[in-house]
Formats: structure tokens, C-alpha cells, sequence
């Protein structure tokens, strides 16, 4: 049948439209224009179309372009192939789709005219289309939608990135575990702790739920301070081992998920180290690498006095100048303000970081600067006759201790470490080591700022001073120190011990060794425990003292808290079967991990018991501290995590037995259960908060639960580092 198409058609290039469902066969009826775009998607050799309308009904005189008066809204633009139109004159309209019978007039006529943009239509047809002015606004409030959803979506992961929980990093999630390594396990008996030694030990780790290790030095060293006077800062003493048995031991704590920390001591070297030789001998380029003054064989240059007493100049005969040591002669302060020296002491750094060390312990930081003008420090007592002053104590620190510079210095190396912390899981981490005293400013001045870090944490050593102060109120004025002058968003941390300080079983009491590891293990932060801790183990007398501090000051000795470590009560407490550098305590055949791991209620157990606590419960681990009461006895505080209805109330007897009433505390159930107790009460008691009995140096971890919480009533003091709030349907705290 002959197919006249409108005047607006003759032309090739055009579209005709063909309403028939798809498949197409030539003399077949096109009725579906739905089916049809959606045949022709993506191509762009389009079907004929087959037009059946007559000119004057398909073109709608407002539809059609101006140019072309008999003009279709249909055309198709240039670079539209359509290829396959059939005009009139080639007499085979029937080709792609056949020509409808003569349809009534109006339906054709609003077939056509329901033709809407559709989502399956050839690009350039929707262009068509969305030029026109009745779809132009719809376009263009679809372009606002989309960016606005776009900008919306962006924000929303941002806001959801930054208000997401952090997971802790393994230096918060663990303790943090002291080796003297003289005094830790001694594999090849001679008498002296050593790396292999330590390795045998993994073990107790994994038993105490310890992951992180923090190892005294263990460099080349002439040991006139134990290692703290470095001879070679790449080299492992033959005492310890050698640099295959660490990188042995490095493995193996790898191996068990155990980080390694190395002890960093920048202050100073030993006198032996090569570059105090070449130093005193006026090398080029080394000159300057230690503190050299001008002064007489008899009269130094100022007033300084060492750590360890006397003066902190020595005269050298060999350069004819004195040269500054902090601590001992036979440990010279490297000069920090030489950038080579800088250079020199990052590039140990990038050595230990490279084996793969997770960590570092920065050893006397405060004292790594001094005034460069030499003035005389101020005596603490003024009337003291000058030539009588020869202890720390007696000087004002003003020019030997925290100088301007010593951030730079420390924010310099959280920049090498940085480098190395890049992978996921191999954050390096550093905790730098200062005695401040009242100065409590100073120390935390090494966390840094919220936007240029500096150590993970300084060492918290105030409750080192727990003895001089045990009471309830002690403990609790001791906590507050830290937390209160904490900059906020830093992780806390706590030390009870360590290599140059009394062990706390002695100094407070054995009787409240338990109460103090229950108190380490709860509060918020990283505890550090030195090794022997965990069983209890105490100062020994030692009368041969072999400490060079000791040897200036007996009472000063730190003998006493470095003695082997109590494995049994085999010889030698199973520490070695020499002579041991030290003498082993003499309780050692009840005090010891042997012992102690068959006993279920011992001091090891119930650190245990604490480690593995802190590690399952969020509450212990990252949420709130909040002070419930602090008197002459008892010191009490409440752990509790935003979300979670499973809360702990600690309460700690430094006093005289005790009965608390915390019935005011409306937060508290009436009643709550016994979750630990370091005495008497056994686990899934009930006690009243209006009566809980505590006695002297007992710890009581209470549990219950809660929908009331402590840290949204402002009547209590409450402290929190990450805030978190947990959600039992992603459980995502739990999963970190
Ligand atoms: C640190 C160490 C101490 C050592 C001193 C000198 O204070 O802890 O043991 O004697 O530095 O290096
Ligand atoms: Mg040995």
C-alpha cells in the first residue's frame, strides 16, 4: 500500500514514528511506542519508524520549529544515521516496520502526541526534547537535586568518619610490660638476663594478656650505668646476645602478635662511644658533638651538678676543656643543637625502625638541652655555701632541664616515626620519660597539641608516690593530678614501678600490692607493670651494691628493684643456675610464677583475671571515669560506656577497713554484684551501695547495670579520651 508521509518527512533523515511492539518484522502493525524506544537504545542506526498520519494531523502548528512551518517536533538532528527510512518514492515503506492501516484520525493523532521523554531514549532524542521549554525547568531542578544529594551524601560520610568511634591502638589496648633484661631470664648462665632468655619467656605474655613489651637497653655498652651509657647505638652487647638473637626475639614476638619497645636514649653516650673520641680529639665535623666549655683542671665551668652528684663537668686531657654529663662522667651529653647530631640520632632511629621495632621508650628527655650561656643555676637555699651544693636537689633546674627547643627536637622524631607507621597495624610508637615533680605542666607538654603530636604519652610516674601519700584521698588527689591537667582528647596512663624507683610492694606495703593492680589495671589509660610486679615481688637488700648511684648515695641505690625475676622455686628462683649479678629475694620459693600460677586466689591470678577484664570489657577499656568518693580510706570510681547497660564501681581500701554509703549516688543500683574482689567476697556476691565493706588494702570490682549514667549529671567528675557510645546492632567497638 502507498505511504504518503507529511511534508515534513520528504526529507531523509527523518524520524517516523512506528507504535508496534518489538520485534519489528516488515507488514507488521507498530502500536507500543514504550517497547519501541527501548529496542533502539544505545543504537544509533535506528528503525524506521512507519508514519501513517497525514501531515496536517502529526505536525501540531505549536510543535513545530520556525524555520519549518510544516515541520514535525520529531526531527531528527544531524549525525542521527536513519539509515533505514523508506521514502514514499522508493515505494518500500514496508522495510523495518510496515505501514498501519488508515487509522481513525484521532488516534493517530494522540499517539503521537503521547510521546514523552523516556529514560531508554537515544541521547540525542532527549536533547531534543529537553531543550524545549516545558521540560527545561524540570531539567534544571533535576541537576539542583542531584548536586545537592551529591554535596549531602559527601557531608554525611565526613560528619559519619569523624563522630565514628576510633578503634585503640595496640599501645592503648595493652599494658604495657617493663624487662630489665639483666634481670629477666638468663639463658646462658652467666649470671646476667639476656634476649634468648627473654624469648623463652614469651609465654608469660600470652598468659598475662600482655601485648606490648617494653625492653632497657640492651646496646653495646661499658655498663657503668647497666646500659644507659651506650657505647654503640647499632650494636647488641655480647652480654645480652647478639643482633641475630634479636632480630630472633623481634620475630618471635611478631609472631605471637607481641610489639616490641626499645629503649632510645638520646641524652647522652658512653665515653667509649666513637664519637666522644673523635670529639675530644677535635675531629672536623665532630668538635662539636658533646657540650665543651672552657675551664681549669679544678674549677668548672659553672654550678652544675649530675644527676648522680657532683659536678656535671669532667676536664679532658686530651681536648683541654670540659666536657657536661647529666648523669655520670662516663656518660657525656651529645649537644642537640648540632644538626648533625640530630641527623645522627634519627638515623638510629630509621636503624631499629627498619628491623621492624614497634616502639620507643625516650630515655631522660627533659635534660637533652642546656643554655647555651653557662650561667650558675640557682641554689634552692640561697644561704647554702656554694661549694657544698652537690646533690639535684639543691638547684633550681632552670638552664640544665626543659630548655626552648626540646619540643622541636621531640615533635622531629613523631615525624621519622610517622614514616614507618604508615601500614595498617604498624603504628610506632614513643613514650618519653621526664620527672617533672610538682612541675606537672612540663610533662604534659610531651603529648603535644591536637594538631602536632609529640610522644603517645609521657610517663605518668605520680603514683610512684602513692607510699608517701596512701590513703584514700591520696590515690584519688594522685589520679586527679593527671586526669584534670591531661590535655583533653590525650590517652592516660599509670606506672607503679620501674628500674629506678622502689618497687611499690615494698615501699606502700605487700598488703596492698593487689588493690594497686586492681587500680592500674581499672582506671582509664595504658598501666605499665615492671617485671615481677604481677606476682608481687618486692625490694631486696642488697648489700654489695653495684649501682654507680647507689655507689654515691647508698640510699639512693636502685639495687634493690632489679633483682631477678622469681620463675620458680627452682634455684636461683629458676632464673639462672650461676651466681646471679644480683641476689634473688629470699621469698622467692613462695613468690614466684610457678607458685603463684597453681593458687587460685594469688596476686598473679588476679592480675591476670584484671588483664583479660580490661581487654573483654568496654567499659574498663575506653569509657568514662567518673569519681564516686574519696576519703582517709577508700578511693571509688565508676567505669561506664555511653550505650552499654554493663557498668563496674571500683572501690580501693588505702586506709583502714572501711564501710562506704554510696546510697546518694542515684546512678548505683541498690544492689550490685561482686565481679572481684582482692579479699574475701567471692564472685556474684551482692552488696548493698548503701554498706560496702571494704578492709584495708582490699579491691572491690563491683558490676551492674545501668540505663542511668554518671557522666551526663553534672554533679560528677568524670573523664573520658575517646568518646564512644555503643551500639549493639553494629557492635563495631566490639569488633575493633
Ligand atoms: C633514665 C634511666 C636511668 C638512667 C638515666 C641515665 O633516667 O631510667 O636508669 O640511669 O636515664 O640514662
Ligand atoms: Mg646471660
Amino acid at each position: 500500500m502507498a505511504y504518503r508521509l507529511p511534508p515534513c518527512e520528504t526529507e531523509r533523515r527523518r524520524l517516523v514514528l512506528c507504535t508496534r511492539p518489538l520485534p519489528l518484522k516488515p507488514g507488521s502493525r507498530c502500536s507500543n511506542k514504550s517497547t519501541l524506544f527501548t529496542s533502539v537504545r544505545g543504537s544509533r542506526d535506528l528503525v524506521s519508524f512507519s508514519f501513517t498520519h497525514t501531515p496536517e494531523e502529526t505536525c501540531p502548528a505549536r510543535a513545530m520549529p520556525s524555520e519549518e512551518p510544516n515541520g514535525c517536533s520529531m526531527e531528527l538532528k544531524e549525525g542521527i544515521d536513519n539509515s533505514t527510512f523508506q521514502d514514499e518514492e522508493s515505494g518500500d515503506v514496508e522495510q523495518g516496520c510496515a505501514p498501519e492501516e488508515t487509522a481513525p484520525q484521532e488516534d493517530r493523532d494522540s499517539g503521537f502526541k503521547q510521546i514523552k521523554p523516556y529514560a531508554g531514549m537515544p541521547k540525542e532524542v532527549l536533547l531534543l526534547y529537553s531543550s524545549q521549554p516545558c521540560y527545561r525547568l524540570p531539567r534544571e531542578i533535576l541537576f539542583w537535586l542531584t548536586i545537592m544529594l551529591t554535596l549531602a551524601l559527601i557531608a554525611l560520610t565526613i560528619t559519619v568518619i569523624a563522630l565514628s568511634p576510633r578503634c585503640l591502638s595496640w599501645w592503648q589496648s595493652s599494658t604495657v610490660y617493663q624487662i630489665y633484661p639483666r634481670s629477666f631470664m638468663d639463658s646462658d648462665n652467666d649470671g646476667v638476663g639476656d634476649l634468648r632468655g627473654i624469648k623463652e619467656k614469651l609465654d608469660h605474655f600470652e598468659y598475662l594478656n600482655i601485648k606490648a613489651v617494653w625492653i632497657s637497653p640492651f646496646y653495646k655498652s661499658p655498663m657503668k650505668d647497666f646500659g644507659y651509657d651506650v657505647e654503640d647505638f647499632r650494636e647488641i652487647d655480647p652480654l645480652f646476645g647478639t643482633m641475630q638473637d634479636f632480630e630472633d626475639l623481634l620475630a618471635a614476638m611478631h609472631d605471637r602478635g607481641l610489639k616490641l619497645i626499645m629503649d632510645y636514649i638520646p641524652n647522652h653516650t658512653s665515653d667509649r662511644h666513637r664519637w666522644f673520641q673523635l670529639s675530644r680529639n677535635r675531629t672536623q665535623n665532630y668538635e662539636d658533638y658533646y657540650i665543651w666549655a672552657n675551664c681549669s683542671r679544678t674549677k668548672p665551668p659553672n654550678n652544675w651538678v649530675s644527676i648522680f652528684g657532683n659536678s656535671s663537668w669532667t676536664y679532658d686531657e686530651d681536648r683541654g676543656q670540659c666536657f657536661l654529663h647529666q648523669f655520670l662522667k662516663e656518660q657525656p651529653d651529645l649537644n642537640f643543637r648540632n644538626p648533625r647530631v640530630i641527623k645522627e640520632m634519627n638515623d638510629v632511629l630509621h636503624f631499629w625502625l627498619e628491623k621492624g621495632v614497634d616502639g620507643f621508650r625516650m630515655d631522660a628527655v627533659k635534660h637533652m638541652l642546656e643554655a647555651p650561656h653557662l650561667r650558675n643555676e640557682p641554689q634552692v637555699d640561697p644561704e647554702q655555701p656554694p661549694d657544698t651544693v652537690d646533690t639535684e636537689f639543691e638547684l633550681y633546674h632552670d638552664y640544665t632541664t626543659s630548655q626552648p627547643g626540646l619540643h622541636d627536637i621531640i615533635r622531629g622524631w613523631r615525624v621519622e616515626l610517622d614514616k614507618y607507621s604508615r601500614e595498617p597495624g604498624r603504628y610506632r610508637f614513643m613514650v618519653t620519660e621526664s620527672y617533672d615533680y610538682e612541675e606537672i605542666d612540663k610533662t604534659m607538654m610531651y603529648y603535644g597539641t591536637s594538631f602536632v603530636r609529640e610522644s603517645d604519652f609521657p610517663f605518668n610516674f605520680y603514683l610512684l608516690y602513692l607510699p608517701k601519700y596512701l590513703s584514700g584521698q591520696g590515690a584519688f588527689d594522685l589520679v586527679n593530678l593527671w586526669m584534670s591537667n591531661m590535655p583533653e582528647g590525650k590517652w592516660p596512663n599509670w606506672v607503679v614501678g620501674n628500674h629506678d624507683k622502689p618497687r611499690i610492694s615494698s615501699s606502700a606495703g605487700a598488703e596492698f600490692v593487689r588493690a594497686i593492680n586492681m587500680m592500674l589495671l581499672t582506671l582509664p589509660g595504658t598501666p605499665t607493670t615492671y617485671y615481677g610486679e604481677e606476682i608481687g615481688m618486692e625490694n631486696v637488700n642488697v648489700t654489695e651494691i653495684q649501682d654507680p648511684f647507689g655507689k654515691f648515695d647508698p640510699n639512693s641505690t636502685r639495687d634493690p628493684q632489679r633483682t631477678p625475676m622469681q620463675w620458680s622455686a627452682a634455684e636461683n628462683a629458676g632464673f639462672s643456675t650461676n651466681k646471679t649479678w644480683l641476689p634473688v629475694h629470699p621469698d622467692y620459693k613462695t613468690v614466684n610464677v610457678e607458685a603463684q600460677k597453681n593458687e587460685s586466689e594469688s596476686v598473679l591470678q588476679q592480675y591476670r583475671a584484671l588483664s583479660l577484664l580490661r581487654e573483654a570489657e568496654l567499659a574498663l577499656q575506653r569509657g568514662w571515669m567518673c569519681y564516686v568518693w574519696s576519703d582517709k580510706d577508700v578511693f571509688a570510681f565508676v567505669r561506664e560506656l555511653d550505650g552499654l547497660s554493663r557498668a563496674f564501681l571500683v572501690v580501693l581500701n588505702f586506709g583502714r577497713d572501711a564501710v562506704t554509703d554510696l546510697s546518694w549516688v542515684a546512678g548505683l543500683p541498690d544492689e550490685l554484684t561482686v565481679h572481684m574482689s582482692t579479699r574475701y567476697a567471692a564472685r556474684g556476691e551482692r552488696r548493698r551501695k548503701a554498706r560496702l565493706e571494704t578492709a584495708r588494702g582490699e579491691g572491690l570490682l563491683l558490676e551492674y547495670s545501668t540505663q542511668r549514667r554518671l557522666n551526663s549529671n553534672p554533679a560528677f567528675k568524670c573523664f573520658v579520651s575517646e568518646k564512644a557510645c555503643y551500639l549493639s546492632e553494629l557492635d563495631i567497638l566490639y569488633k575493633c
